[in-house]
């Protein structure tokens, strides 16, 4: 699919050689328009008193007098905030699915211009027409293959547009990984994902296998890969928009390809959805895949700690202790609680970077979509400036996070009597608990943390990845950039 910008005027609109038009109107219309003799608009004022006035809601026309498309959808887009366009265009976009359009014109110049607006029509245009066909051969692929945004062409504009192209090709990058199946989806298929984003220009990516993760001591990591058939990998990624020195955000992905639940193997219903459990992965890649088109002055390091999560003979067992790369040991009392283990060892490593921010993404906890749902982002950090950046991020970005506590009281469940914690930590505060595990590892860094088991996919009949939060940590990413360079510090700044 191929996103053009174009200055249109209602009247240019109405001339445009597409298969449809999805207007999206406002309120109330400037009121030169109505009085304008070009058929779109005047079809667009005599609408407005007939539609509904919820964003979203839509009126379709076919074969307007003076309207070159055959098609046009009015669809109304409230006050015009990206909030209410995103709306507007997913609910358009969706309407105009069944009919094959190819040639489509979003036309937004009856809106204010508003960059945030646009980039989230880009956004929502793919979402509501994305397809997945990677194992279904009979699945409708997307028809849609041009769609021109219809705008007033400014310089912020733009900036806009093409932030929401690279969000196209980061987040269906994310969504192809996270929704392809376990057997098509392994730890050495996505390092193999991860190769091939390192051979666009200012990406590097090296992938570590079993004996050199031994090497350098990740025995929590190596304890989940254990009782698989499948090798572990862990993906290094470096993305240099920076200076050499410059010290570098790192992005930690759980890149767990399928989640049994181990020997405390989980109940059969949903267990296919453990497939997303690479979510947090995804988000990496498909960060990196957006970074390589928006080339932002700043550098980012993406750690991909990936394997399944198997019972076996050789699988690791409720009770057994394994020794961490940081040197603490650990009682997995829980085989389950995987994720944490994978990570721990991933943040110590991250440590090497120095970086000026660690943000690990994870499907982490079944608590945490009982606690947000799907709606928001679990988000930990204790560092109020970083976990205020990471939500200002989730709010440009319309990707919503929402911080939660990490009082150290919540740690007293880790203690165990047999290592220096246990994995897992009772029922109450599951999501706080992970994280708790998650900050022994976290003591140099200026970390946070983001469990995304509710917001990574959705279930039901609509099942799929969301590709979130490549929004999100995109955003983070050019707020970081555009705040400037810091120098690789050797420790994490006094809180
Ligand atoms: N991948 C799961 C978390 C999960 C569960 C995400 C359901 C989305 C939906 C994770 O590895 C897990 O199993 N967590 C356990 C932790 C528990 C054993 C402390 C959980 O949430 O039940
Ligand atoms: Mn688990
Ligand atoms: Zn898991």
């Amino acid at each position: 699919m191929n996103f053009e910008l174009k200055s249109l005027t209602p009247a240019q609109a109405a001339q445009l050689p597409a298969d449809a038009l999805l207007v999206a109107l406002p309120d109330s219309l400037p009121k030169a328009m109505a009085a304008s003799p070009d058929a779109l608009s005047r079809l667009a004022a005599q609408a407005l008193a007939d539609i509904d006035p919820g964003a979203g809601q839509a009126l379709s026309c076919y074969r307007v007098n003076g309207i070159k498309a055959p098609r046009v959808v009015l669809v109304r887009a409230g006050d015009g905030s990206a909030a209410a366009v995103r709306k507007a265009v997913a609910a358009g976009t969706a309407a105009l699915r069944q009919n094959g359009i190819e040639r489509l014109a979003l036309v937004l110049s009856l809106l204010p211009d508003d960059a945030a607006a646009v980039r989230m029509a880009v956004q929502a245009c793919a979402d509501a027409s994305y397809a997945f066909t990677t194992t279904k051969p009979s699945a409708k692929p997307r028809a849609l293959k041009r769609v021109t945004v219809g705008v007033t062409d400014t310089a912020a504009v733009r900036a806009g547009f093409e932030v929401g192209k690279a969000l196209v090709t980061g987040v269906e990058f994310a969504k192809e990984w996270a929704n392809r199946p376990g057997n098509h989806a392994t730890p050495s298929h996505l390092a193999d994902a991860a190769k091939a984003l390192g051979r666009q220009p200012g990406i590097k990516v090296d992938v570590l296998g079993p004996k050199q993760v031994a090497a350098l001591g990740m025995g929590a990591f190596m304890a989940v890969a254990q009782g698989s058939a499948e090798p572990l990998r862990f993906i290094v990624m470096h993305y240099n928009g920076g200076a050499k020195g410059d010290a570098p955000v790192v992005l930690v992905g759980k890149g767990i390809t399928f989640d049994s639940g181990g020997i405390s193997i989980k109940p059969a219903p949903e267990m296919d959805e453990m497939k997303f459990d690479m979510g947090g992965a995804a988000s990496v890649l498909g960060t990196f895949a957006a970074l390589a088109e928006l080339k932002p002055a700043i550098n980012v390091v993406g750690l991909i700690p990936s394997c399944e999560n198997m019972p076996d003979g050789l699988a690791v067992k409720p009770g057994d202790v394994v020794r961490s790369m940081s040197g603490q040991t650990i009682e997995i009392l829980n085989t389950d609680a995987e994720g944490r283990l994978i990570l721990c060892d991933a943040l110590t490593y991250a440590a090497r970077f120095k970086p000026r921010a660690v943000v690990d993404i994870a499907t982490l906890t079944g608590a945490c979509v009982i606690a947000l749902g799907a709606v928001r982002t679990g988000l930990f950090s204790p560092s109020d400036e970083l976990a205020a950046a990471l939500q200002k991020a989730g709010d440009t970005a319309g990707d919503l996070a929402w911080r939660m506590p990490l009082d150290d009281d919540y740690a007293e469940g880790l203690k165990s009597s047999f290592a220096d914690m246990g994995n897992v930590a009772g029922r109450a505060a599951g999501a706080v608990t992970a994280a708790k595990f998650l900050q022994k590892f976290a003591s140099e860094l200026n970390w946070a943390h983001l469990d995304i088991a509710g917001t990574a996919w959705k279930s039901g009949a609509a099942k799929g990845s969301t590709g979130r939060p490549v929004p999100l940590l995109l955003q983070f990413i050019l707020d970081q950039a555009q705040a400037g360079p810091t120098r690789k510090a050797a420790r994490k700044p006094r809180a």
